[in-house]
C-alpha cells in the first residue's frame, strides 16, 4: 500500500490540505494549520468486502430486531430536548462554553437515568474521582447507582466499556480523550475526530447510548466542529450568560426528534433546577412598561416562549455609529434598520443602536423581526408600546409583513401569561384566543403609523 500522504488540518474548522500554509483557505484563520497523521484506513490489501457490506431489505427487518424503546429520565426539560428520552445505541454530543455547567448537567442526568433503570458509566477525563464524588455530594447524588471511571486513553475506555456494556456511557470530555494510534496532541482535530468516531462506533456496535461532552472554542464551535457534529445522532448546545443563572439546552441536530427544541434550567447552589415555565421566567425581571422594551411571542421547538427585546437608541459621539446585539442576529438587525430607513423614511444614521434579549436567551426566528422593529422605534421615538401587548411577524425587504407559523400557539401562550393584546401580520389562524385584542398589520409603514403615529 502506498504510504499515506501527510495531511495538514486546520485546528479551527477541520479543513484538510496537502501542504502547510500560514492561513487556512477555508475559514481564513491564521496559524491554525497543523500536520496530522491520517487515521489508519483498515487492514491493507483487502478488497472492499463482499460479505461485510451486506444489505437487507427494509421489510425484512423484523420487529425482533427493533431497538428497545427510548428511556425518559424524569428530567422533563432534558427528555424533551432529546425528543422524548434517550434512544439506545445513539451518540449524543453536548457542547458548551467551559464552566457553563455541562458536567453538572450530565452528572445529574447520569443519576436520573440510573434511577430510571439504566446502567450508567460516567467517564471523567477532566476531574479526579474524588472531585466528581465531591460534586455528586453537593448535588445530593452521592448514593446514585452510577459507575465512575477516570480515564483518558481511548483504548482503555473502550475495553472498560466493552466489558461493562452499560446502557449509557457519558464521556466528559471528548477533548481530553487520547487515542494512542493517532499522532497528535489531545484536543486536536485528529484526536477529537478519532475519539468521536470510536465512541460512536461503540454505541452502534454494542447498543449503548453514548453522551460526549465537547468544549466550544471562542467563536462558538466545538473543536473539530463539523467533523464531530455529523458523526453523532444528536447535537445539543448548553448555552447561557455566565452572569445569569439561566441555562438553555438546545438541540441543533436530532435524528430522533425535533431540532431547535429547548430545555430551560436554572443554576442553583445545589445544581441545575428545571424551569417548566420559561416564559414567566424570562419576563420576571420586566418592570413597568418602558421605552425600547417589547415582548415577543416566539416558538422554540414545539413550545411557545415569550421573551423581552430591549433596545436603546442614542446619538453617536463618533462618525461610525455602533450596532451592538446580544441574543439576536447582527445582520438581521442591519436589515431591519435598512427597511425602516428606506421603506418608512425613519433614519438611524448618526445613532448608536443596542439590542438585547433579556435573560440570556438567544432568538433565531425571523418571526421576531416585527418585535425588533417595534423595540427600535419605541426607543427612537421615546414612546412605550401599549402595556400588556405582544408582537410578532416577519418583515420582508419590501416592508410587507409576512404571517408566521403557529400564530394560534403564540397568542395562547401570551394570553396565559396575562397579555391582552397582540400586534401581528395579517393571515394565520387565531382561533381559541378569545378576549385578546388583535391588531393585524399589512406592512411596516402601517405599523409605524398606527402604533407610533409617525
Ligand atoms: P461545570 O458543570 O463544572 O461546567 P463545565 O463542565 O461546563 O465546564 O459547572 C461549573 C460552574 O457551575 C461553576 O462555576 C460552579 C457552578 N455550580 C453551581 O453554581 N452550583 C452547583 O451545584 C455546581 C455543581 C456548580
Ligand atoms: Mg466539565
Amino acid at each position: 500500500m502506498a504510504k499515506a500522504a501527510p495531511a495538514f488540518v486546520c485546528q479551527s474548522c477541520g479543513a484538510t490540505s496537502s501542504k502547510w500554509a500560514g492561513r487556512c483557505e477555508a475559514c481564513g484563520e491564521w496559524n491554525t494549520i497543523v500536520e496530522e497523521k491520517p487515521l489508519s484506513q483498515g487492514p491493507a490489501g483487502k478488497s472492499l468486502g463482499t460479505v461485510r457490506g451486506k444489505s437487507i431489505p427494509l421489510s425484512d427487518l423484523s420487529s425482533r430486531e427493533a431497538p428497545p424503546p427510548r428511556t425518559a429520565c424524569g428530567l422533563d426539560e432534558l427528555d424533551r430536548v432529546l425528543g422524548g428520552g434517550l434512544v439506545p445505541a445513539s451518540a449524543v454530543l453536548v457542547g458548551g462554553d467551559p464552566g457553563i455547567g455541562k458536567s453538572t448537567l450530565l452528572l445529574q442526568a447520569a443519576a436520573a437515568f440510573a434511577n430510571a433503570g439504566l446502567s450508567v458509566v460516567y467517564i471523567s477525563g477532566e476531574e479526579a474521582s474524588a472531585q466528581v464524588r465531591l460534586r455528586a455530594q453537593r448535588l445530593g447524588l452521592a448514593d446514585a447507582q452510577v459507575k465512575l471511571a477516570t480515564e483518558t486513553n481511548l483504548r482503555d475506555i473502550l475495553t472498560t466499556l466493552d466489558e461493562a456494556r452499560p446502557d449509557l456511557a457519558i464521556v466528559d470530555s471528548v477533548q481530553t480523550m487520547w487515542a494512542d494510534n493517532v499522532d497528535s496532541a489531545p484536543g486536536s482535530v485528529s484526536q477529537v475526530r478519532a475519539a468521536a468516531h470510536e465512541l460512536t462506533t461503540f454505541a452502534k456496535r454494542r447498543g449503548s447510548a453514548v453522551v460526549m461532552v465537547g468544549h466550544v472554542t471562542k467563536d462558538g464551535q466545538i473543536a473539530g466542529p463539523r467533523v464531530v457534529e455529523h458523526m453523532v445522532d444528536t447535537v445539543l448546545y448548553f448555552e447561557g450568560e455566565r452572569g445569569h443563572q439561566f441555562r438553555i439546552l438546545r438541540s441543533v441536530k436530532n435524528r430522533f426528534g425535533p431540532a431547535d427544541e429547548i430545555g430551560v434550567f436554572e443554576m442553583t447552589g445545589a445544581g441545575l433546577a428545571e424551569v417548566p415555565n420559561p416564559s414567566a421566567l424570562f419576563l420576571s425581571e420586566r418592570g413597568a412598561p418602558s421605552t425600547g422594551s417589547v415582548v415577543f411571542s416566539g416558538i422554540e421547538g414545539t413550545r411557545p416562549v415569550l421573551v423581552e427585546f430591549q433596545a436603546l437608541v442614542a446619538p453617536s459621539p463618533t462618525s461610525q455609529p455602533r450596532r451592538s446585539v446580544v441574543g439576536w442576529d447582527g445582520s438581521r438587525l442591519s436589515m431591519i434598520l435598512a427597511v425602516l430607513e428606506s421603506r418608512c423614511g425613519i433614519p438611524f444614521a448618526g445613532l448608536d443602536v443596542y439590542l438585547n434579549v433579556a435573560g440570556g436567551m438567544r432568538v433565531g426566528e425571523p418571526a421576531a423581526d416585527l418585535a425588533v422593529a417595534a423595540a427600535l422605534l419605541s426607543a427612537r421615538e421615546d414612546s412605550a408600546l401599549p402595556a400588556e401587548t405582544v408582537v410578532f411577524g416577519e418583515i420582508s425587504l419590501s416592508g410587507a409583513l409576512r404571517p408566521v407559523s403557529q400564530t394560534e400557539n403564540r397568542l395562547k401562550e401570551a394570553r396565559k401569561l396575562g397579555f391582552s393584546s397582540a400586534i401581528l401580520p395579517q393571515g394565520g389562524k387565531a382561533g381559541g384566543t378569545g378576549g385578546m385584542q388583535l391588531s393585524r398589520m399589512a406592512d411596516l409603514t402601517g405599523f409605524v403609523g398606527d402604533v407610533f403615529g409617525a
